[in-house]
C-alpha cells in the first residue's frame, strides 16, 4: 500500500485526457498533473530537447513524492521513455502509444487512419507495432497540424478548428478508413468536432485513455502500490508556465 500520488505529465493540456480516466477509475489515488505549458508543443522538436523536458518533468514529479509516473504524451513516450526507464530504474513508468494494434485487428475495410505528431509517427515502438499488426492493412498516417495549438488555446469549438479537423480527417475517410486512431493525448479534446466531421459514416475513433488506465491499475497491483481505501485523494496541477496556466489546467481537468 502507498498513499503517495501518481504523477502524470504532458507538454500541456493533452495529458488531462489521461488524467480524466485515472480520476474516474481510481477515486482514492492522489494525482499530481504537470502540464509543461512553457515548451509546448513538443511534436516537431528535436529529440534531445524532448528528452531534456522529460528529465525536468520527472525530477519535478519525483520531488513531489510520486510513486509512479505516467508519461501522458505520445511524443515524449516515443522519444524519451526508454531513456527515462534507464535513468530512473526504480520508478514505474507508463507510456502512451497510438492504439494501432486494436485498430489493425478490428478494421473491416482494411484501411486504418493514424493521426499523431511528427515525432510520434517516427517512434520506434509505433513502427514495430505497425510492422507486427499492420500486415495487409493500409495505414494512412497524418500529422494533426494545428490540433495541439487549438486545444491549448481553448479553441475546440471555433469554426476554424473544425475546418482544420475536416482538412485532416476527410482524406483519411476518403482513403477508405473505418477506424481512426488518435495518437496524441491532446486530440480527444477535439472529439466532438471529429465526430461532427465523420457524421453518419461508419468510422470508429479510438484513443489510448482507457488502455492506459488499465495499465496503471495492473502496475499498482504489481508493485503493491495502491492507495488505502480511506485515502482522501488530493489533486495538484503544476506547470513550467505561469499560475494562470496552472489554473486553466485545473479547470480543464474538472471540465469547468
Ligand atoms: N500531447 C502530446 C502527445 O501526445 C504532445 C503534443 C505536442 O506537444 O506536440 O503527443
Amino acid at each position: 500500500m502507498n498513499n503517495n500520488p501518481i504523477g502524470i505529465y504532458d507538454s500541456g493540456f493533452g495529458g488531462l485526457s489521461v488524467w480524466r480516466e485515472l480520476y474516474r477509475a481510481l477515486p482514492n489515488e492522489s494525482l499530481v498533473y504537470l502540464g509543461d505549458g512553457k515548451n509546448c508543443p513538443y511534436g516537431s522538436q528535436p529529440p534531445e530537447q524532448i528528452m531534456q523536458y522529460a528529465t525536468q518533468s520527472v525530477e519535478r514529479l519525483l520531488e513531489r513524492g510520486c510513486k509512479m509516473i505516467v508519461v501522458a504524451c505520445n511524443t515524449a513516450t516515443a522519444v524519451a521513455i526508454k531513456y527515462l526507464r534507464e535513468k530512473y530504474p526504480e520508478v514505474p513508468f507508463v507510456g502512451l502509444e497510438p492504439a494501432v494494434k486494436p485498430a489493425c485487428l478490428t478494421t473491416k475495410s482494411g484501411v486504418v487512419g493514424v493521426v499523431a505528431t511528427e515525432r510520434s509517427l517516427q517512434g520506434e515502438k509505433f513502427l514495430t507495432t505497425l510492422a507486427r499488426y499492420g500486415e495487409g492493412v493500409e495505414v494512412v498516417k497524418v500529422v494533426g497540424q494545428g490540433f495541439v495549438e487549438a486545444v491549448e488555446s481553448d479553441a475546440e469549438s471555433l469554426p476554424q478548428t473544425e475546418m482544420l479537423v475536416r482538412q485532416t480527417i476527410e482524406p483519411i475517410i476518403e482513403a477508405g478508413a473505418d477506424v481512426i486512431v488518435l495518437g496524441c493525448t491532446h486530440y480527444p479534446f477535439l472529439r466532438a468536432v471529429i465526430d461532427r466531421v465523420i457524421g453518419d459514416r461508419a468510422v470508429r475513433v479510438i484513443d489510448s485513455g482507457e488502455a492506459v488506465e488499465k495499465r496503471v491499475e495492473s502496475l499498482l497491483d504489481e508493485y503493491d502500490m495502491r492507495a488505502s481505501e480511506d485515502n482522501q485523494a488530493q489533486y495538484e496541477f503544476m506547470t513550467f508556465a505561469d499560475e494562470a496556466y496552472a489554473e486553466r489546467l485545473r479547470r480543464k481537468a474538472f471540465g469547468e
